[in-house]
């Protein structure tokens, strides 16, 4: 799958209440890891992500993750 743009070179730690959340898939947005409509310009959408319970989420920002929405390490290699 089409990968998006690096956005940081390093994953964001949040604790995460339960809820539904946006990840940027393009890279593009301003409030990462967060979706804020820039990817509208490219063939990106933004993933879904529940959450259910509250817990501390690694959110990749490079957006090179194997894992998405995760932090995967992939960071550490670009
Ligand atoms: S701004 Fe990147 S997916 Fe929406």
């Amino acid at each position: 799958m089409k990968k998006g743009k690096i956005a940081e070179k390093s994953p964001v730690m949040m604790e995460m209440e339960p809820g539904t959340y946006w990840w940027c898939r393009c890279g593009l947005s301003k409030n990462q890891p967060f979706c804020d409509g820039s990817h509208k310009v490219t063939d990106f959408t933004p993933m879904e992500v529940k959450i259910d319970t509250k817990r501390t989420v690694f959110w990749c920002r490079c957006k090179q993750t194997d894992n998405p929405p995760f932090c995967d390490g992939t960071h550490k290699t670009l």
